[in-house]
């Protein structure tokens, strides 16, 4: 299945790419180049640096945007290294002027059942956006950890309320080598009110997020991308679910403000300088039509923010 990128238009006017035809531009997690495409066609003599951990991804990406060899550079790495990568691409203190992350998985990723995102398909318990960097995989994480270990990860990156009976199912039925095994463990073990979506959902995200240290990559990224904009430049990010969302919500809360006092306090000591605005109060969010045409697309939420012309 190929993947459908989400909020092209709003992001191409969130990074004011047609405003920048010359512009330097980023995209963290290029995937099969959907949104590089996009940018790469609006801005004629554009350059565009593509990252992503997945080397097939990246593959991908790189036949997608053949017509675009001139102005493309693809390398295989995560975003958390961003400043390396424009550094290599760009020379030392070059600044970009658009950033964009897409957060989370592919279409791709979800439907390669060999990848073990899924619980739809039966594959290995794998899991790793990168699977050529050895690390830690979903097998690791539900054979190796200790029932209470086990149920915070269920807990804190899935949300899941059901996380103690369900480490504890995971525990009775080691090992586990397949997804379909671990989603009819889960699924056994769930109660309460029957939920609309299937009951390793939860289970499942929160093991990708684990193997993936996903949260915390989000969290390094945010300071170090507003770091490489020049004056003017803008970052948008797409979050697929709250617990991203929120990282990115509160960071830019957190670059925006020119205080960050306790809100009680009556004088500001913290002498904190805005360095970004928000160009989105709010998140914008796929409509109808295109949640019709793509469901993936319902659960995007977009923030963008613009690099203010502060020395910080
Ligand atoms: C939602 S997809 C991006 C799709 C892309 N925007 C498109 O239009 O095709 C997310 C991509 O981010 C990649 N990814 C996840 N974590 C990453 C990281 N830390 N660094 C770089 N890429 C990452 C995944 O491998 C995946 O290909």
């Amino acid at each position: 299945m190929s993947h459908i990128p989400v909020l092209v238009d709003a992001v191409l006017a969130g990074l004011n790419v047609a405003q920048q035809p010359g512009g330097w531009f980023v995209d963290g997690t290029v995937g099969a180049g959907g949104h590089a495409h996009a940018i790469l066609s609006a801005a004629p003599q554009a350059h565009l640096l593509g990252l992503d951990r997945d080397p097939v991804a990246l593959a991908l990406a790189r036949e997608r945007l053949a017509p675009f060899v001139e102005r493309a550079t693809l390398v295989h790495g995560s975003y958390v290294d961003l400043p390396q990568h424009v550094t290599a691409w760009r020379g030392a203190a070059r600044p970009v002027d658009g950033i964009l992350l897409d957060l989370g998985l592919s279409s791709m990723q979800v439907e390669d059942a060999a990848r073990g995102f899924a619980f739809r398909h039966d594959g290995p318990l794998d899991m790793r956006f990168d699977p050529t960097g050895g690390g830690t995989t979903a097998a690791d994480i539900v054979n190796d950890y200790e029932a209470d270990h086990l149920a915070d990860v269920l807990y804190r990156y899935g949300e899941e309320r059901n996380s103690r009976r369900i480490a504890r199912a995971i525990v009775a039925a080691r090992p586990l080598h397949s997804t379909r095994q671990l989603a009819d463990v889960v699924a056994a073990a769930q109660r309460g009110p029957r939920q609309q979506i299937h009951p390793a959902t939860r289970t499942f995200q929160a093991l990708r997020i684990a193997v993936n240290s996903e949260l915390d990559v989000i969290a390094q990224v945010l300071p170090l991308a507003i770091n490489a904009l020049g004056p003017g430049g803008r970052l948008a990010v797409i979050a697929f679910h709250s617990l991203e969302d929120r990282i990115v919500k509160e960071r830019f809360r957190h670059e925006a403000a020119d205080c960050i006092c306790p809100p009680r306090q009556p004088v500001c000591t913290c002498e904190h300088v805005a360095r970004v605005r928000l160009v989105t109060r709010k998140p914008v969010q796929a409509d109808e039509a295109e949640v019709a045409a793509n469901p993936r697309s319902r659960s995007a939420k977009l923030r963008v923010v613009e690099r203010l012309d502060t020395e910080v």
